[in-house]
């Protein structure tokens, strides 16, 4: 009797909850609403054994975890790139039509919030996470219950992954300031930062009383609900009783894509939530599929980012750095000034030409933009705004930190401190040496290694691996415990076994990026054989011209730079190419393969390297399990198979174009 008195509630109120959060259209009044709660509430207490883990009394929030748990997505939850402007849409789109003919598009608004997995099994909400790093995130399941317009139980038992944004609407997020500002509390930069600060709270009270609210957009596994094309996936989803948000436009031609993005950038003030920009999606789910993704990003989706607002500053002074390569830098030092949710008070100036090219001056009021995530750039002087004393900009000759006179390198706008000993080239190629592209040695900020060298810890590379025989003296720094230098010393333990192209990123040779680094060791495989390796065996290596060539000869010829290896190698640095990084491509990724017939154009070790590369294994023999044959040319009886097993059966010529793809 009770417990059907409750599910006959749960069942008004989840309707309600429904009708007025996600349609926005409510049936019965707030105070009915409120009654019917109260009486829920009373029911579960008096009877907690009868309470149903998906009661929408859990909106009110209570919950209160420890700490959050760690989520691996079983999927990644990859980011979207990014266009800015007209040409750079009409290359998107031109991409897509080399492998989609007549594509259609859907537009949608790019919400500014944060994105969130929803995970049901038989259609009842079991978790809730965040995007974290694309593998994995934080277990946020008891404040994305207390969201009211993400359902807790689906109208079908389905097991199902959902994502979409988590956001702040504008109004919440101005009475959430206010109320803060009259208790005296910091206040959010934005709605994003409101909406990402509100759901990283353990107790979920105070999530629930933040007002969040959700438009969901990415159903990862489709094609298992029979679903073609993105926009009746969204379709669905509303019928499962999510928000998916009303803009949403099919596009065949770009200039209806083009004039969504004009609407939208003059309507979205009126919007009552955030956007940043415009999502476009290739519709068709197969034509998805054969596009497939980068190790980052979806190649058939990007987003428009709407240009960044410019702020007006002035520019106090020009304060010159010294980077690791000992190039330097003036940098802007600025007016405190917020822009795009930051307070910006410092920016690069990056060279002396940069500089004089917009006539910038000490005492300038200068417009400064953010364009994506890239750094601020001071864009423009208001040279209306100058009233006389300003300082004309002077290149300085000499470092600034060590006094030796500064070198410009040919044909570059870069002056260089080319003293070896120049402390502050030092502690700079420390902290890159740590960083996380290069050795990723956790823990080691900028300071603590300023910090360190400061106190004679640390001078060279090899000395992160002597600093345990310090251990005890460390502790008793101020600011460190045994917890954090043990930390600090499992970090640099740990990167003793990086794979080679972390250390040849690390060392900072010049002009050997993040990209050359990998290249060079899945090509050398060993420093030893990099290390032997002439000018010409250097410029044969795909990606590797004359400059990057020499840079790494001339690096070698100095006896110094052996030295410096030659002691990491000592203290146990691995100096081998250890994995091979999978890209993600969907055509290749977890898929068997087997090769028949002769190959023309690659060698058979080569293509098998190549699909191992893109995430795919090789066998030799045909069966159920193959995935994709490759014929060559003459095949023999493994083609007669794949064609009686009905596998899917790429020619030479598809198999280079889609591995070059
Ligand atoms: S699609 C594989 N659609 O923007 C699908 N993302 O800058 C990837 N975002 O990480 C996402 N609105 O958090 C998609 N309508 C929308 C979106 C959207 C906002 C966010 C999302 C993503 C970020 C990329």
């Amino acid at each position: 009797m009770i417990e059907k008195r409750m599910n006959e509630i749960i069942e008004i109120l989840n309707k309600a909850n429904y009708e007025y959060n996600t349609l926005d259209a409510p049936t019965i009044t707030d105070q009915e609403y409120d009654n019917y709660l109260r009486e829920l509430i009373k029911l579960e207490e008096k009877h907690p054994e009868l309470k149903r883990s998906d009661s929408p009394t859990v909106r009110v929030g209570g919950e209160i975890v420890e700490g959050f748990r760690k989520i691996t997505h079983e999927i990644p939850m990859l980011s979207l790139s990014n266009v800015f402007n007209e040409s750079e849409i009409i290359s998107f789109d031109e991409r897509i039509r080399k492998e989609v003919l007549n594509p259609e598009y859907t537009c949608e608004l790019k919400i500014d919030g944060l994105s969130v997995s929803l995970l049901y099994k038989n259609g009842k909400l079991v978790q809730g996470a965040t995007r974290g790093d694309g593998v994995t995130g934080e277990d946020i399941t008891h404040n994305v219950r207390t969201i009211k317009n993400i359902p807790l139980t689906l109208p079908e038992p389905l097991d199902i992954e959902i994502r979409g944004e988590i956001y702040m609407p504008k109004d919440s997020f101005q009475s959430l300031n206010e109320e803060r500002e009259r208790n005296g509390m910091d206040l959010f930069a934005n709605p994003r930062n409101a909406a990402a600060g509100s759901v990283r709270q353990l107790d979920s009270k105070v999530a629930a009383s933040r007002n969040l609210s959700s438009f969901l957009y990415h159903l990862p596994e489709a094609e298992k609900f029979s679903l073609h094309s993105h926009y009746e996936t969204l379709e669905f989803m509303k019928r499962l009783g999510f928000s998916v948000n009303p803009n949403i436009r099919k596009i065949c031609h770009l200039h209806e894509l083009l004039e969504f993005i004009q609407v939208w950038t003059e309507k979205r003030h009126e919007l009552p939530y955030e956007i940043d920009g415009i999502v476009i999606k290739l519709d068709n789910l197969d034509d998805q599929k054969k596009l497939g993704y980068t190790a980052k990003y979806p190649r058939w989706a990007t987003a428009y980012k709407f240009p960044a607002a410019e702020v007006y500053t002035k520019l106090k002074d020009i304060h010159f750095s010294v980077g690791r390569t000992g190039q330097v830098t003036p940098n802007a030092i600025l007016e405190p000034v917020m822009l795009a949710g930051s307070t910006i008070s410092k920016t690069t100036l990056h060279n002396e030409e940069y500089v004089t090219l917009r006539d910038i001056r000490i005492g300038d009021v200068v417009a400064i933009k953010k364009a994506g995530d890239v750094i601020p750039e001071v864009v423009r002087v208001l040279t209306e705004r100058r009233i006389g004393d300003e300082i004309p900009f002077q290149m300085i000759q000499e470092c600034p930190i060590c006094g030796s006179p500064l070198v410009r390198a040919e044909k570059e706008a870069a002056y260089y401190c080319k003293n070896v000993h120049c402390d502050a080239k030092k502690i700079e190629s420390l902290i890159h040496y740590a960083s996380r592209d290069a050795m990723n040695i956790d823990g080691f900020g900028d300071s603590i290694v300023e910090d360190f060298y400061n106190m004679n810890y640390l001078k060279k590379f090899s000395d992160f691996y002597s600093l345990f025989q310090s251990k005890e003296e460390l502790m008793e720094l101020e600011g460190f415990g045994s917890k954090s230098i043990q930390n600090l010393l499992d970090g640099i333990e740990n990167s003793k076994n990086n794979s080679l192209e972390r250390l040849l990123f690390a060392l900072g040779i010049r002009h050997v990026g993040k990209k050359t680094a990998k290249v060079l060791a899945s090509y050398f495989k060993t420093m030893d054989c990099l290390q032997k390796a002439t000018f010409d065996e250097l410029i044969a290596v795909k990606d590797v011209g004359d400059i990057i060539a020499k840079s790494i000869v001339s690096y070698f010829q100095n006896e110094e730079n052996h030295r410096v290896i030659d002691e990491l190698r000592l203290v146990g640095v691995n100096m081998s190419f250890l994995s091979k990084q999978v890209e993600v491509n969907d055509e290749f990724f977890n898929k068997t393969f087997v090769l028949t017939g002769s190959l023309e154009s690659i060698t058979r070790e080569a293509a098998k390297e190549k699909i191992e590369l893109l995430g795919g294994k090789t066998s030799s023999t045909v069966s159920s399990k193959t995935d994709v044959v490759v014929v060559g040319s003459k095949p023999g009886s493994k083609y007669e198979k794949a064609q009686e097993l009905g596998i899917t059966i790429w020619t030479e010529s598809e198999f280079i174009s889609k591995i070059e793809k």
